[in-house]
This record gives structure tokens, C-alpha cells and sequence, in this order.
């Protein structure tokens, strides 16, 4: 009897030393082993990187992965651990073989996190499900089609334009606040038949916010693992900002199934097409045709409708923003542009644009230098493992790359760092093998031809009817940098224009 109670008392005595001991011994050994004996410990980086992923997660969190991982390229060259299962690859013949269609690197399944929910292409991670769901594209995308929506597109830009020309008339204006406007009219035009009201209303859609808090809870949770479970647990606290974050994911989709199935509806009465086209019709139309074997059901639709919501939105708004601000910061690029536009005759198309070769250097160094999606674009090594470059790669493991840097190679791209269309008059092979705006092979952007016409127009549009607008003084370099949460935004989330001062 004394012992079994001496032996308690010894139980608790000890149980904070065990609950601290065994946690520690086990940090550690876990430290040796990733450090000295795990198949990427030859891999070069900071060691606080092979031992966890706190720092990758602080980084992203803290919105400058982007920024930190190009440090470490610089530092400790072209393969780096930025994780203890996680390699960042900046070297341009391995980046190629992580994405091409024929390697099967699947995505892990942070995208599915990040996405949050929302089912589309972009977040399927398995490589066969994911090229089936790109089958069913077909030509959606296609630059055929996209001519088709282009006055849909130009309508609204022009729109956006006039209301920012109105505006400079009463001081600065936040370009980046109207194109953002702008570019979710846009496609939730193409996609629904009906767009978010923003532009007329001037007044961000609460849909839109829904789709922005659905996305940096997702970004959270797809950096903190285990978060879900305490998310479940707050959402069960009664208190109304709570329930309001939470049932952000209905109200998304809810809005989405009732939009979605009023365009279904005019599409079925639209009976002598007068409608027009749209960027879903062909797939609408289809979801009952048992011949088509790669066709997508009303729910799918609906996922791939709020995915481009979320891509074609911020991505647009925010290389468009950067355009503008490149365009009017360097004078001389301004003024070849303002010379090149003067030599169209009548009203401004998107047709008459692709003729412009200046232009086309201005849209490719901005996409270079800030297109809205440069950051690492996390794969999986397949199972059987892989080599590339020195590196033997276990299946599993992880590997990533980002256009920031490709970007920015030094010996590619001569003073990487500055805005300069004319490098793009005789470019070399290896400058256009290192251009990966529009993400790699395998999971390239689907809709590069509709954001390669909104840029144009945008740039064309904006400089025609703002002749006498230049860069406020709240519009500095520091103002613009990046931050990086996936895509990236200018870190006082603004761009502010005003006219210039007549003297
Ligand atoms: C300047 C504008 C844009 C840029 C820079 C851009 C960039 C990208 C990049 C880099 C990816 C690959 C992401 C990855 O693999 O992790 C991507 C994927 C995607 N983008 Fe875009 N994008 C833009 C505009 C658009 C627009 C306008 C739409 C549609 C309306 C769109 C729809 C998508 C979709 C659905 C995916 C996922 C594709 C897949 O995984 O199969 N994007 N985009």
C-alpha cells in the first residue's frame, strides 16, 4: 500500500520532466537525423531549414516567401532546403522536368488548402484527374474564343477608364481600387452572364469580400497545420463576427449556384443566340451530352466559375496596376508608347493592339517583372523518386520553384532588376526558357489569352484617356514593393495617380 502510493507521488513528480523531456529528445533526434542522415541533408541551406518548417510558414505568413527563398538561391545557389521535406529548384532544366505534362510532379495538397473549398482545376492535386478537367476546357480559353468576349472585356475597361479620368479631376485616385473593380466585372461577366456591379455601384461586391476572407483563411490554415481543428472548435463560439467568417464559404457558393443556374436558364430559352457569347457556354451546353466525354456536370461549372472569379480577379488588377505605374514612371518607354498609339486610327480594339510591337515588349518586361504570380509553385516528386541536376529526389518529396526568381537570373537577364522592354527586341533562348509567367507546362494558366487582352487594353485604354496623369507623390518605389501572399500586391495595397499640374 505505501509503495503503490510512493510510486504515485514519484509519477508526478516526474510527469513535467517527462512531458518536456520527451518532446525535446525527440526535437533533437528528429534535428540529427534531418541534418545528417535524411536523404536531403546534402541539399544546401540553413539548418534551421532542414529541422522544420517554422521558418517557411513565418515567411509566407509574414507575406515575403517570395523574397526569403531568392535569398537563398542567391546565398547557397540553385537547390536549396527550404524545408525539412521541401526543396526549392531555381535551375531552368529541372524546373522544366518538374513541369512538364509527361513527369506527373502532382501538387500537394496545400493547393487544396489554399483554394479552400473551392474544387476547380487549380486545386486538383492527382495528375490524371487534373488533365481530364483540362480536357473539358477544350477551347474555352482559346484565343478564337477570347476575340469573341473581347468587346465584353473592352467595355468594362473602357468603363473603368472613363471613371478614373472623372476622378482625376478632384485629386489622386487608386488605380489598383478600380481595376480591381474592373477585372471581377470582368469575368464574373464571362462566367455568369452577369457581372459584380462593382463598377457602377463603385463599391466592392460582398461576395468578393467573402471570396477574399475564404482565401486568407485558407492561406492560413495551408501554412498551419492542425488548424482546422481549433477553426471547428471557434466556430462553434455563438458570437456574430464568428458565424459571419464562417459562413463565408455558403454565401460564396450559394451565390455562385443561383447565378450559375439563371445563366443556365437564359443559355437553354436563348433559342436565335442573342445572348452572345460567353466564356462557359460551349461547357453549360454540353453538361447533358453523352458524347462528349470529357464534359464537366452543373457543380463542376460552378467550382471552375469561382475559381476564375478568384484568378482572373486580383491577378489582373494587380499587373495591371504595375503596367500603368512602369509605364509612367519611366518617361521615354511612356512616350514610344504614347507615339505608337497615336498611329491607330479610330476607336482602340484589342485586334489593332496585337499589331503594336512596342507594346508587346511592355507587356512581356511587365510580366516579367510583375506578373501577379511569381511565387514557388510547390510539387511532388513521383513515387520511384527523380533525379535533378546532382540531386537524387525520393518520391514524395517536395519541390518547388518560383518565377520571382527565374525572373531575375543574373545571368540571363542583363540588370535583372530593371524595367526594360527593349531587352525583348532580340531576345535569347535562354531568356525565353526562363519566363514562366503563366506558372509551368503542366498547370499553365488557362487564361493568359483573356489577361494578355486586358492588359493591352488597360495599357492602351488608360494612357489614351489619362494623357495628363503621372504617379502621385504617395506612389513610391516603397509603396509598390511587393507582398507576396501567393499572388502579390503593391504593400500599401494602392496605387495612387493624379494630373499633372498645369503651370
Ligand atoms: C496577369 C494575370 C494572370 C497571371 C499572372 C496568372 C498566373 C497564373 C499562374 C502562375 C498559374 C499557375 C499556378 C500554379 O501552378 O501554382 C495560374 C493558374 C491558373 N490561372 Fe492564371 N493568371 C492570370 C490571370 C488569370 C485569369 C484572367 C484567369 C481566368 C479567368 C486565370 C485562371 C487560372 C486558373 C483556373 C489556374 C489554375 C490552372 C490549373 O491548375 O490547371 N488566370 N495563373
Amino acid at each position: 500500500m505505501f509503495d503503490q502510493i510512493h510510486m504515485r507521488t514519484i509519477d508526478l513528480k516526474y510527469l513535467p520532466i517527462i512531458a518536456v523531456g520527451f518532446p525535446l529528445v525527440f526535437l533533437v533526434l528528429n534535428a540529427i537525423y534531418q541534418l545528417y542522415f535524411s536523404s536531403l541533408s546534402k541539399v544546401p541551406g540553413p539548418w534551421y531549414c532542414a529541422i522544420s518548417r517554422f521558418w517557411l510558414a513565418k515567411v509566407s505568413l509574414q507575406g515575403r516567401r517570395i523574397f526569403a527563398v531568392h535569398e537563398l538561391h542567391l546565398k547557397y545557389g540553385p537547390y536549396v532546403r527550404i524545408a525539412p521535406n521541401e526543396v526549392s529548384v531555381s535551375d531552368i532544366d529541372s524546373v522544366k522536368q518538374i513541369h512538364s505534362s509527361h513527369n506527373n510532379f502532382s501538387k500537394p495538397l496545400w493547393y487544396a488548402d489554399v483554394a479552400n473549398g473551392v474544387k476547380s482545376a487549380f486545386a486538383i492535386v492527382d495528375c490524371e484527374a487534373h488533365k481530364a478537367r483540362r480536357k473539358a476546357y477544350g477551347t474555352v480559353y482559346s484565343n478564337t474564343n477570347m476575340s469573341l468576349l473581347e468587346p465584353v472585356i473592352r467595355k468594362h475597361i473602357s468603363v473603368c477608364v472613363g471613371k478614373i479620368k472623372r476622378d482625376l479631376n478632384h485629386g489622386p485616385v487608386d488605380i489598383l481600387r478600380w481595376f480591381r473593380f474592373m477585372a471581377a466585372d470582368i469575368v464574373a461577366e464571362l462566367c455568369y452572364g452577369k457581372d459584380m456591379d462593382m463598377l457602377n455601384k463603385e463599391a466592392v461586391n460582398p461576395i468578393v469580400e467573402d471570396l477574399t476572407i475564404l482565401l486568407t483563411i485558407g492561406g492560413i490554415r495551408a501554412e498551419i497545420p492542425g488548424l482546422n481543428v481549433l477553426e471547428s472548435l471557434i466556430s462553434l463560439i455563438p458570437h456574430p463576427t464568428i458565424k459571419f467568417i464562417t459562413g463565408c464559404s455558403k454565401r460564396i457558393f450559394d451565390y455562385s449556384d443561383d447565378v450559375l443556374s439563371e445563366f443556365q436558364e437564359k443559355i437553354k430559352e436563348d433559342r436565335d443566340n442573342s445572348l452572345g457569347p460567353f466564356l462557359f457556354t460551349k461547357l453549360i451546353n454540353n453538361m447533358n451530352n453523352l458524347n462528349e466525354k470529357y464534359r464537366l456536370n452543373f457543380d463542376e461549372i460552378r467550382h471552375e466559375s469561382t475559381a476564375n472569379l478568384i484568378a482572373g480577379s486580383d491577378t489582373i488588377s494587380t499587373t495591371g496596376t504595375y503596367i500603368i505605374w512602369a509605364i509612367l514612371k519611366h518617361p521615354n518607354v511612356r512616350k514610344k508608347l504614347e507615339d505608337e498609339l497615336k498611329t491607330l486610327a479610330g476607336e482602340i480594339t484589342d485586334a489593332k493592339l496585337q499589331q503594336l510591337p512596342y507594346l508587346k515588349l511592355v507587356t512581356k518586361e511587365a510580366l516579367r517583372l510583375y506578373g501577379a504570380g511569381p511565387g514557388g509553385m510547390p510539387r511532388i516528386v513521383p513515387p520511384g523518386g527523380w533525379r535533378l541536376g546532382p540531386y537524387y529526389f525520393s518520391g514524395g518529396t517536395g519541390v518547388s520553384s518560383q518565377g520571382y526568381t527565374q525572373h531575375r537570373e543574373a545571368a540571363v537577364f542583363e540588370d535583372p532588376y530593371a524595367f526594360r522592354p527593349e531587352r525583348w527586341l532580340n531576345p535569347t533562348k535562354e531568356m525565353e526558357a526562363h519566363m514562366v509567367p503563366w506558372g509551368g507546362a503542366s498547370r499553365t494558366c488557362p487564361g493568359q489569352n483573356l489577361a494578355m487582352i486586358e492588359l493591352r487594353l488597360i495599357a492602351a485604354l488608360f494612357l489614351k484617356e489619362c494623357p495628363d496623369s503621372v504617379l502621385a507623390e504617395s506612389c513610391t518605389d516603397e509603396s509598390m514593393e511587393f507582398i507576396n501572399y501567393f499572388n502579390i500586391k503593391p504593400s500599401r495595397n494602392k496605387c495612387e495617380v493624379r494630373k499633372r499640374i498645369a503651370w
